[in-house]
């Protein structure tokens, strides 16, 4: 299988996670978007969907699946959301696609976050992938230094990126995540950034997982 046949795989298995007339939140990305698309065989079968990024929610509408703004929904069931990477306890980095906050927002008010990935997703320790800060712009500099001070790393500018929010992202490389509940809450704390990519403190429910032998399912 191609990675993105594992993709694909993930992305099917996921609709068994979604419930009839229920509101579905959607993530971004490439793996997300093959979960649209597969969404768009069922959009009978639910209510509506919120989106974490304007690109997620245009390729929503292109499938006239409706969408919601957050604040007229009360529930949502799902969210299903791809990943940077994710370790053995659901714990992930997200935020490639520059999406993370919305990403956040859509899954703490989710009930359950069936986050889908291929094989290549999966590692024993998180920060190989440079973990993605959203940062408000005039904060920039301030952010850069209490992150290398508080945990490390090499903080780097995402050259010629605006967030969905009119923010910038700071791509902080060379980290090792011990702890991603401690760093991701270190992180919260630094004045000017908006959101981090750690998903640690809120992990997925569940993670589908898409490998040469089929999608696994770990949780
Ligand atoms: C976007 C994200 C994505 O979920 C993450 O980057 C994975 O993307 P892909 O499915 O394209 O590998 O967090 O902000």
């Amino acid at each position: 299988m191609t990675q993105d046949e594992m993709k694909q795989a993930v992305a099917k298995a996921a609709i068994d996670y979604i419930e009839a007339g229920t509101i579905v939140g959607v993530g971004t990305g490439s793996t997300a978007n093959f979960f649209i698309d597969e969404l768009a065989k069922i959009k009978g079968k639910i209510e509506g969907t919120v989106a974490s990024s304007i690109a997620s929610a245009d390729r929503l509408k292109g499938h006239g699946i409706p969408v919601f703004d957050l604040n007229s929904v009360s529930e949502i069931a799902v969210y299903v959301d791809g990943a940077d990477e994710s370790n053995k306890h659901l714990h992930l980095i997200k935020g490639g696609g520059g999406a993370l906050t919305r990403e956040k927002i859509v899954a703490a008010a989710s009930s359950k976050f069936v986050c889908i990935a291929d094989e290549s997703k999966l590692v024993d320790r998180l920060g190989k992938f440079p973990l993605p800060v959203e940062v408000i712009p005039m904060a920039q500099s301030l952010v850069a230094r209490e992150i290398i001070k508080k945990i490390g790393g090499q903080p780097k500018l995402r050259e010629g990126f605006t967030t969905d929010n009119g923010n910038i992202i700071l791509d902080i490389h060379g980290l090792d995540i011990i702890d991603p509940v401690k760093t991701e809450e270190i992180l919260n704390d630094i004045t000017g950034v908006v959101t981090n990519g750690l998903f640690a403190m809120k992990p997925a429910t569940v993670l589908l997982l898409g490998c040469q032998d089929g999608v696994k399912t770990i949780d």
